[in-house]
């Protein structure tokens, strides 16, 4: 007596894969899911190595972010970058704050980024030396909000990184949202000799958020560079002396209990604010101001501190 095999009987492989056994979901195309989540990995894997090949034509990769919002992290991006950019470094912002993109304006950028014959999209100059990709780029109406989910947004920023024409930069500079979401755990995941530059104000440092985001970055074993106290006491418009208006040094002693580097403070002065406004960063402005020092100070140091960053790297790899 014969026993009827199934498979043996009409054995219809898959076109793609090949494989008959697994093919539990013929579709009409001919192609199993086997076929098409090995498409998927082959796809994610040429995406990788454009991102890799990217990335090693960035020396350095800075990465603003902090507990909560309002405190300063785009400000203290375009002006880090300019500033950096005007020491004659070549450098790049990406801003992946996907629902609020403030980065273009405050640079008095608009427009979507276009690409070339050959399909290769560019990052948008600004000035000399500066170079920027906003999610804003690639919305038509910039006033619309967008309502992305987590996958969403993960790819978004993979693409902005694999997917551009960054080419050779001393410096890529990132603006985040506030708190520890998906965008965060992507640029750290993409970006792993990213250097965290935590943003905080003097009102802040008592509160759980930028402990949290500290937490975070140690947790997700991030290269934290250190602190910058933005709004740290205010220049009087009239007589442009200080006042401290809320308790200042809180984040340096909060970088002294984790053993973090203090990057500097950075007052609060309304000619920021105005600089922003008419897309023009404070470090560009031509009078002089205590918050434009204090910035450019700031470039200072963080460009130091990323050179010997990388060089301690560069010995515990040895
Ligand atoms: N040092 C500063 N002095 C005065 N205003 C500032 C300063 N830093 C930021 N601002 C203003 O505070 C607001 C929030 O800053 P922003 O950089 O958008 O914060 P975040 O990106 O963290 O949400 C903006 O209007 C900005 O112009
Ligand atoms: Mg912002
Ligand atoms: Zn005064």
């Amino acid at each position: 007596m014969k026993i009827k095999m199934k498979g043996k009987e009409s054995p219809s492989t898959c076109k793609t894969c090949a494989k008959s056994s697994s093919c539990s979901s013929k579709p009409a195309s001919g192609e199993c899911k086997d076929a098409k989540s090995a498409e998927k990995d082959a796809k994610t894997q040429q995406q990788d190595a454009r991102i890799s090949s990217t990335l090693s034509r960035i020396k350095y990769k800075l990465f603003v972010m902090s507990g909560k919002g309002g405190v300063g992290k785009s400000s203290i991006t375009v002006n880090l970058a300019a500033a950096l950019a005007r020491k004659g470094h070549k450098v790049g912002i990406l801003d992946v704050d996907l629902h609020g993109p403030s980065v273009p304006r405050m640079l008095g950028l608009s427009g979507n980024l276009e690409g070339n014959a050959q399909g290769e999209v560019s990052p948008k100059a600004c000035g000399e030396n500066l170079y920027v990709v906003s999610m804003e780029s690639l919305l038509k109406d910039p006033d619309q909000a967008v309502l992305w989910r987590g996958p969403m947004k993960t790819s978004a920023i993979r693409q902005f990184i694999g997917e551009i024409q960054w080419g050779e930069l001393d410096y890529l500079v990132i603006d985040s949202p506030p708190g520890t979401g998906d965008e965060h755990m992507t640029v750290l995941r993409t970006i792993p000799d990213a250097l965290c530059v935590v943003v905080t104000t003097p009102q802040e440092v008592s509160l759980a958020d930028v402990r949290k985001a500290i937490n975070f970055l140690q947790y997700a074993q991030a290269n934290i560079l250190g602190i910058v106290e933005n709004m740290s006491g205010l220049i009087c418009p009239h007589c442009s002396k200080e006042i401290a208006l809320f308790k200042k040094g809180g984040g340096e002693e909060l970088a002294k209990k984790y053993g973090i580097e203090f990057l500097g403070a950075v007052p609060l002065d309304p000619i920021t604010v105005v600089a922003g406004d008419v897309g023009k960063p404070v470090v560009l402005m031509d009078e002089p101001s205590p918050v434009k020092d204090a910035l450019m100070a700031l470039a200072d140091t963080i460009d130091n501190a990323a050179q010997s960053s990388l060089e301690a790297h560069a010995t515990t790899r040895r």
